[in-house]
């Protein structure tokens, strides 16, 4: 596969901003891109003039940026064609991020399962599952009793549900990728928050949707600048509570007076996760049309993989007819037993939030101890703070830090065009002691920096 120039030019953003020379700076970005797959594996580059132009750089700068991705094994080149991503040879062998017992993973942001409730729901879900035997399995749309409890969780959030607007998926992810291929084609514009959860940026570019990036700043969302946008755009994607890295919650005002007059996803896997503010009413209460998508991911465990679709039933059976090409339903017992959760309203346990209160305390603690120059927004809800560096290094940063024990997301990877590379995200998902441990090892990763190391390791995936 061949990449144009301006291609790369858009994904390599603001690679002249920072530190050092111009040509190490653009190897260490193409680099970066490489590593997070965001330039494939096989591809061609487009040939040092033509980017160069492209840049507005001089050739010498992109020759020389080229050379040492080809020394260090990140490109290959022949004679006369144009250099082909490749990755350094032991690159994929080597061990993966995060499975190192002594590397602290801030790189994912999702909690441990609370043992004993999950356990209880598991009992619970194991005697009500043979009245399903009688049956064959395959439910495209889920099973009764978890639609109907998802139902009741929108009813006891002020908006009325009937089980027939539920569509099970496995995760909320599931429910994105779902509607994406139902609503998405190949060059339609996709509005999102910017930053926004990277695995949607995924979904959609894959699905060849051009993004159409609305700031989401400290001062949260702009309805003007939102209502314009969406002129635009086939669908829109926002994450209103709590937002995935910030941690943000769109204030009641802005949800009463934004119309978006196309098809409009609101992704509510934190809205159980209010920490600081009253539980926040549905988007849809406000605009009817949305399409909600939910899961117990973040507020009970990852690991029981289920999710949901709340939309009218003519969209949810566009959705259950795309569906048999990737799956054919959601487990019956898992979907029992998070039945079992919501109904037992476990999914925003008072003990729950209290700890994530206070893993957020230690976090910022640290931060403010060991890394006194970034900045942070102090999030209202969800499980995540975004931090703001004073220089643009969160590439590097997230590079290196596995030499130092600890892995992140970096901040380009919330957003479009190489932004946010003064950010990373950090999740508070871990007890205080290891939080704080984590931020010690990233101040050395950051130092470590600051006297010119380089990293070598593959980003982690994010969640
Ligand atoms: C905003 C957001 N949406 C969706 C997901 C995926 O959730 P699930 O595990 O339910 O697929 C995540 C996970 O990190 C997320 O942060």
């Amino acid at each position: 596969m061949k990449i144009g120039s301006h291609a790369v030019v858009r994904m390599l953003g603001t690679w002249q901003e920072g530190p050092g020379p111009a040509h190490q700076r653009l190897s260490d970005r193409l680099r970066l891109l490489i590593l997070d797959g965001r330039i494939s594996l096989g591809a061609t580059l487009p040939s040092e003039r033509d980017l160069a132009i492209a840049l507005g750089t001089s050739r010498t700068t992109v020759g020389t940026a080229f050379r040492t991705l080809v020394d260090h094994g990140y490109l290959a080149t022949q004679a006369r064609t144009r250099a082909t991503v490749r990755l350094p040879d032991g690159t994929t062998s080597a061990a993966p991020v995060g499975t190192d017992a002594e590397t602290i993973d801030l790189s994912i942001a999702a909690p441990a399962a609370p043992v004993e409730i999950l356990h209880a729901a598991f009992a619970a879900a194991l005697e009500q599952l043979p009245r399903h035997f009688e049956r064959h399995g395959y439910d495209r749309y889920g099973t009764a009793e978890l639609r109907e409890a998802v139902a009741r969780w929108y009813q006891r959030r002020g908006l009325p549900t009937r089980p027939d607007h539920i569509l099970i998926t496995n995760g909320a992810q599931h429910a994105l990728a779902l509607l994406t291929r139902t609503l998405v084609s190949p060059r339609d514009q996709v509005l999102i928050d910017h930053p926004t959860y990277p695995h949607a940026i995924t979904t959609f570019t894959q699905a060849r949707a051009r993004l159409l990036p609305v700031a989401v700043t400290s001062s949260g969302w702009d309805t003007e600048q939102l209502q314009a946008a969406v002129r635009a755009a086939s669908l829109a994607y926002l994450i209103p509570d709590f937002h995935n890295p910030t941690g943000m919650c769109m204030p009641t005002s802005v949800r009463q007076r934004l119309r978006l007059a196309c098809p409009t996803v609101v992704d509510e896997t934190m809205t159980d996760l209010a920490l600081d503010v009253p539980s926040p009413q549905p988007l849809a209460l406000h605009m009817p049309a949305v399409i909600s998508i939910g899961s117990v991911s973040k507020s009970i465990w990852g690991g029981l993989r289920t999710g949901w679709i709340r939309a009218l039933p003519s969209l949810l059976e566009r959705v259950e007819q795309v569906r048999p090409t990737t799956d054919l339903g959601t487990p019956v017992v898992e979907q029992l037993a998070t039945a079992v959760l919501l109904d037992k309203h476990q999914t925003r346990q008072p003990e729950t939030l209290q700890q994530l209160r206070s893993q957020r305390e230690a976090l910022r603690q640290a931060i403010s101890e060991h890394l006194p120059d970034v900045d942070i927004l102090r999030p209202v809800g969800g499980v995540t703070l975004w931090a703001t560096f004073p220089e643009p290094i969160s590439s590097r940063l997230a590079a290196m830090a596995p030499d130092h024990g600890v892995t992140i997301a970096a901040g380009p990877r919330f957003g479009v065009g190489g932004a946010f590379e003064r950010n990373i995200r950090l999740p508070y998902t871990l007890p205080p002691s290891q939080l704080t441990r984590a931020i010690r090892r990233l101040a050395e990763t950051e130092q470590a920096l600051a006297r010119g190391a380089t990293g070598t390791h593959t980003p982690a995936p994010t969640a």
